[in-house]
């Protein structure tokens, strides 16, 4: 019996004494310099960090962002209708870090990532794309070609649990921009062979087509990003981030 709570006990002070930290391949950035040197502290920081952070966290309970498991979502085009589920998004491990601007006295905060991503999953579709009925549900594939997605945000400090300061981000505001995008739907129409032609004129219309559809999918995408980052603030101190 002593044993028992000898052992209940070790546990519990080990798991309130035991903070999680900061992976070791993010360097904290200096709070108290300049705007312009704290945005390129970020940027080394968040360059180094981007393709190892990506595979996941296990300590902290985060997983990997390459794959990244999207939550269902819904993309709109006038009257046309794209539910996608189970989607996976691969490309981000890879992803370039192009510009990086944090402000501790504005509070806010941009970060921009160029590369190519590739979403595959399921999906239902109704409605009509340039008066062509498109119906039908199945698997869904999409290549984005130098995509830059760009995440505005404001910063936050809060008290966390554990009765420190935490960082975190929120009223994110992402856009994106494509070099190309290339998609096809299986199973159009139920499989008729004018799904072959009508992928070819989504195709040949996918600069209008995403611009409509493209915005649901970075928020999805970066939504999904957003939470991973805010799990990694939550439990590692600001005082770790911020020296
Ligand atoms: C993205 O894809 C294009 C076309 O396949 C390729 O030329 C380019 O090198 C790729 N970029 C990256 C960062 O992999």
């Amino acid at each position: 019996m002593l044993a028992v709570k000898l052992f209940v006990l070790c546990v519990s002070v080990a798991g309130f004494s035991d903070a999680a930290h900061l992976p070791s391949y993010i360097k904290p950035c200096s709070k108290d310099a300049p705007k312009e040197q704290l945005s390129a502290c970020i940027m080394a920081q968040a360059k180094a960090a981007l393709p190892l952070f990506t595979k996941g966290v296990p300590e902290l309970n985060i997983d990997t962002m390459d794959p990244l498991a999207l939550d269902p979502f819904t993309a709109n085009a006038g009257t046309f209708k794209l539910r996608e589920k189970n989607a996976l998004l691969r490309g981000l491990s890879t992803m370039e870090v192009r510009e990086a601007k944090w402000d501790l006295e504005k509070n806010t905060g941009q970060m921009k990532i160029f590369g190519n991503l590739t979403l595959n999953s399921d999906y239902e579709a109704d409605g009509r794309v340039l008066v062509i009925p498109i119906t039908g549900s199945g698997k869904l594939s999409v290549q984005m070609y130098n995509t830059e997605i760009s995440l505005k945000y404001k910063i936050k400090r809060v008290k966390g649990p554990d009765g420190v300061e935490h960082l975190a981000t929120y009223d994110l505001k992402p856009t994106q921009t494509y070099g190309h995008v290339h998609l096809h739907l299986s199973n159009i129409l139920g499989g008729a062979a004018i799904g072959d032609t009508i992928n070819q004129v989504l195709n040949d219309n996918w600069r209008d087509l995403f611009r409509d559809v493209g915005p649901s999918h970075t928020k999805s995408i970066s939504h999904k990003v957003h939470e991973y980052i805010n799990k990694l603030y939550s439990q590692v101190p600001f005082d770790e981030l911020f020296v």
